[in-house]
């Protein structure tokens, strides 16, 4: 049953030592998560726990109602779960028609269609080596890339990483349709608070490994002042 990504008292880090503790999240089909914090947080150490690239010290992984917890992130992705990483996982030397092949290797057409109709610009560049785009598009295809093999929850961390704000405006608004449209879950990692919370449903902020504030996206937008005070908290 399509019940999208449930996360539930996630506790993982690094060689032993807890980044985040006890972290509960849930992101359903067709629903924008915004998961706010500052730099260290644990934001993208959830993220990696969720699609299986870093081993979770405590708590469990759902998705579509199965316990994945622990599962290769191969074997997370084929179920629907996708991750765009701030690295973008680009390869300079390859063209973005190589980049949907590796993708959606058995040349899913219709996909492929479908998400140049989400990706607009991407179109009259398909032969254009990735190196050779400018960062916004480079983000494109990163998120391109995750569409063409059509999760029905997507991770996205830090899209505007590197990106001027009228770039990261722009993309924007390709998450909510997916989200409408195609009722595609998704999880967005981002710093521009108020961008993320203007298309997301709902708003999570981590600060130094726990989730200390959570609510409707609109009374996070009206409510800044315990925004702000959550990204200050101490543990
Ligand atoms: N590969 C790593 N090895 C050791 N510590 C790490 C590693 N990656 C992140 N950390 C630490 O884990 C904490 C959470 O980091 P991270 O999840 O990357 O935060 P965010 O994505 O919210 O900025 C930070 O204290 C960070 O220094
Ligand atoms: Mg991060």
């Amino acid at each position: 049953m399509a019940e999208g990504l449930r996360i539930e008292g996630l506790t993982a880090g690094y060689a032993g030592i807890a980044a985040v503790r006890d972290v509960s999240l849930t992101v359903a089909p067709g629903e924008v998560v915004a998961l706010l914090g500052p730099n260290g947080a644990g934001k993208s150490t959830t993220l990696l726990s969720a699609i299986g690239a870093l081993a979770p010290m405590g708590g469990r992984v759902l998705f579509d109602g199965q316990d994945i917890t622990g599962r290769t992130p191969d074997a997370v992705s084929r179920l629907g779960l996708a991750l765009v990483p701030d690295s973008r996982g680009i390869f300079f030397d390859l063209t973005v028609r190589d980049h949907f092949r590796l993708a959606a290797p058995k040349g899913d057409k219709a996909a492929v269609e479908a998400m140049l109709d989400r990706f607009g610009a991407l179109r009259g560049l398909m032969d254009r080596r990735a190196g050779l785009l400018s960062g916004g598009e480079q983000q494109m295809l990163a998120l391109a890339k995750a569409f063409v093999t059509k999760p029905s929850v997507l991770m996205v961390d830090e899209m505007s990483l590197g990106l001027a704000p009228l770039i990261v405006q722009s993309l924007m608004p390709i998450m909510r349709r997916a989200a409408e449209e195609e009722g595609m879950g998704i999880l967005l990692v981002e710093q521009h608070i108020e961008m993320a919370l203007k298309v997301a449903d709902r708003g999570i902020v981590l600060n130094r490994g726990a989730v200390r504030f959570e609510g409707p996206a609109r009374e996070l937008l009206t409510n800044r002042a315990d925004v702000e005070a959550s990204y200050m908290a101490r543990a």
